[in-house]
């Protein structure tokens, strides 16, 4: 065993295609080619997706190598997103990495996406202390995660029906926006002010809904225009604001909750929505009110990303964690699996 590994880390679990090289926790390279072929169908078509990761993994395993000036002998396991994602997409990566690996006769490492995701917050410093809180707010998850360790963590609570991601993204559809909606929703919302209302979840714990909004926003969205069918564009930045901020103020709600249960003061949010901006700053400020440790990865490593995966891999080579070679993709994974 190398102490000071050198790791090859492919995510393909949706619609990018990102390869990392990494020596130790240290990211020498991390590429990422992300499809833009979705946008005109309003969301990942799986088929599509699938399709073009294979046309852009060996090109983009070529850069990682070529940026992180790593000769392909050198590697010493090939890591990959095991799932959760899309079955397709999956295949991709998982068929790719087992062959090269094999070619190069080095082991392979399994990686859970929703903990890369979370070990994102350990590319960059500074680094959170364990026990520590983690929101994951992405397009597919929405969940609260308290991490005990590097590869020890469990649920306190989750959506129960659509993530925060796809909150945004199906507000975006409603609004004639682009896919994916959350980035065009951030930058409109800045030039708009809250002023409309919408349905609330009633959870108890710590779970969360979005469903609810979804219904309240498109009900509202229709009898708008029944009165004004320019309603849209006469008031697109206060309805972005307003959706933002609900969506906003129901994860913060939660998270401020889970560190009251839990007395954690260590907290993170992870995932692409935490490149939300009025996210960012509502959780910085609530932060600060509180006296938490606040930590937000980089903007590059909020969104599906490889170096995230080879932090997970290179946690898991310590611990001599490596897959059997009859490992197959699972579209369905919690955080605490794998
Ligand atoms: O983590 P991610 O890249 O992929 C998944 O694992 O799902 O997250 C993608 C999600 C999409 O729903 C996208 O709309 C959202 O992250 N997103 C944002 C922002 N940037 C990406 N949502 C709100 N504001 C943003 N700035
Ligand atoms: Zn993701």
């Amino acid at each position: 065993m190398n102490e000071i590994p050198t790791i090859l880390a492919i995510e393909s679990s949706c619609d990018d295609t990102s390869v990392a090289i990494l020596r130790a926790d240290n990211v020498l390279s991390n590429v990422t080619a992300t499809q833009v072929d979705h946008a005109k169908y309003g969301g990942v078509i799986p088929e599509l997706a699938s399709r073009k990761h294979l046309i852009n993994i060996l090109p983009v395993v070529m850069e990682a190598l070529e940026k992180a000036k790593i000769d392909i002998q050198d590697i010493d396991a090939v890591a990959f997103t095991v799932g959760p994602g899309l079955m397709g997409s999956l295949i991709v990566g998982v068929s790719f990495a087992k062959s090269l690996a094999l070619s190069l006769n080095i082991p392979i490492i399994t990686v859970n996406h929703m903990q890369a995701h979370i070990l994102a917050h350990f590319i960059d410093n500074p680094k959170p202390d364990f026990p520590f809180l983690c929101m994951t707010v992405s397009g597919g998850h929405t969940q609260i995660v308290q991490v005990n360790s590097y590869l020890e963590m469990e649920i306190l609570g989750q959506t129960i029906d659509d993530a925060a991601g796809e909150a945004f993204d199906k507000t975006g559809k409603l609004l004639n926006l682009g896919y994916p909606a959350g980035p065009l929703i951030d930058k409109e919302a800045k030039k708009g002010q809250p002023i409309f209302q919408f349905a609330k979840p009633r959870i108890e714990n710590l779970d969360m809904s979005f469903s609810g909004l979804k219904t309240s926003i498109l009900y509202f969205l229709k009898k708008q225009i029944k009165e004004n069918p320019n309603f849209i564009t006469e008031n697109l930045a206060d309805i972005c604001c307003s959706v933002q901020t609900s969506i906003v103020n129901i994860l913060m709600d939660k998270l401020a909750k889970a560190v009251k249960q839990t007395g954690i003061k260590h907290i993170g949010i992870a995932g692409g929505v935490s490149a939300n901006s009025q996210l960012r700053d509502s959780f910085l400020a609530l932060g600060k009110t509180n006296n938490w440790n606040t930590y937000i990865p980089s903007f590059e490593y909020c969104t599906d990303n490889a170096a995230m995966i080879g932090i997970v891999a290179y946690h898991k080579y310590l611990a001599q964690d490596f897959a059997d070679w009859d490992v197959a993709p699972q579209t369905r994974l919690k955080v605490n699996q794998v």
